[in-house]
């Protein structure tokens, strides 16, 4: 039997539950809040389009009862305020941290062997948090980020070519902030033609640049931060490990030496398994790339030392 528990039942918690339950990642998916009758009024109305859609997973909302969570493959942590327009993810700081650590600490308890899922915000200094405070193996801590930034990289490359999304590869590194995040232009593609070949620069630039605002731009339009594309990037990261699919997402792993650098999380393609991180996929970075890499990692350890 496998189970997933997702942790926050708001705007990003929910959305990752319904995806996990209507694509039927999961046997048991669980979803709890801290905010009374949240999780069981969500997850009331996504089982009631199980005889509409033909959904045969099981699906538990509970508030702030852990032993409901027990035994949980992946726990998906979304808990936390989001941002609001004119805000970055790092001044989320504060009031995020006390949170992702008290959930973690309550998860852990229950299922000792979960791998953790962090989607809070600051998301790489979350997870480092995690991994700071929960004595957890490098492998069980994986910070989402990179898969919902490489997917918006993918839709804005996809806009300029009139094209099928699902045939443009495209990945983002770095941190998962406004100025830290690097899309890999250089790397993206259509079909295995390099994007270079088919979009002059200087549109080439303006996708990068539409990328790593992508996460503002819908705070401004939507007031609060986006939830459909970032739940389902955290439910296909929890798929990944539940169905062992050894796929190549980016995601904030704790680096020790690989792209030079050291004690911290940050976006790097990661080969995820039934073993959460089973491996982190170095390749070539030009000279450009690995400064703008070292000047993401020295933003992110920024963040990280308002922990202290
Ligand atoms: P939201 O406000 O809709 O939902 C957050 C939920 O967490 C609320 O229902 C709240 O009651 C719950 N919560 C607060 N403290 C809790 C606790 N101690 N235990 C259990 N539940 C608790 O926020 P939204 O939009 O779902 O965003 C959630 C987080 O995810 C934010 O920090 C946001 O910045 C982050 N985010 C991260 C993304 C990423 O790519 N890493 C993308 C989008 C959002
Ligand atoms: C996003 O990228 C704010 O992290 C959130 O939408």
């Amino acid at each position: 039997m496998s189970k997933v528990t997702v942790v926050g039942a708001g705007n990003v918690g929910a959305t990752c539950a319904n995806v996990l339950v209507t694509t039927g990642v999961a046997d048991e998916v669980v979803l709890i809040d801290i905010k009374e009758g949240l999780s069981e009024g969500k997850t009331m109305d996504i089982m009631q389009t199980a005889s509409i859609l033909g959904l045969n997973t099981r699906m538990v909302g509970v508030t702030n009862d852990y032993e409901k969570t027990a035994n949980s493959d992946v726990v998906v942590i979304t808990s936390g305020i989001p941002r609001k327009p004119g805000m970055t993810r790092e001044e989320l700081i504060g009031v995020n941290a006390g949170i992702v650590k008290s959930v973690t600490d309550n998860v852990l308890k229950y299922s000792p062997n979960a791998i953790i899922v962090c989607v809070s915000n600051p998301m790489d200094t979350m997870t480092y948090l995690i991994h700071k405070t929960s004595g957890l193996p490098k492998n069980r801590i994986i910070g989402m980020g990179g898969a919902l930034d490489s997917a918006r990289f993918k839709y804005f490359l996809s806009q300029s070519l009139n094209a099928n999304p699902n045939e443009i590869e495209g990945i983002v590194i770095g941190g998962h902030g406004d100025t830290t995040m690097i899309p890999l232009t250089r790397y993206a593609a259509y079909r295995g033609i390099p994007v270079s070949s088919l979009i002059d620069a200087e549109a080439l630039k303006k996708i990068a640049a539409d990328t790593m605002v992508g996460g503002a731009t819908l705070t401004g339009l939507l007031g609060t931060s986006a939830w459909y594309a970032p739940g389902a990037a955290a439910a296909q990261v929890a798929a990944a490990i539940i169905h062992d699919q050894k796929r190549m997402i980016t995601c904030s792993a704790l680096l020790e030496g690989e792209y030079g650098e050291k004690d911290l999380c940050i976006g790097v393609p990661c080969i995820l398994g039934r073993n959460g991180i089973e491996k982190i996929v170095e390749f070539d970075l030009n000279d450009e790339e690995k400064e703008l890499f070292a000047k993401s990692a020295a933003a992110v350890h920024n963040t990280n030392a308002a922990l202290a």
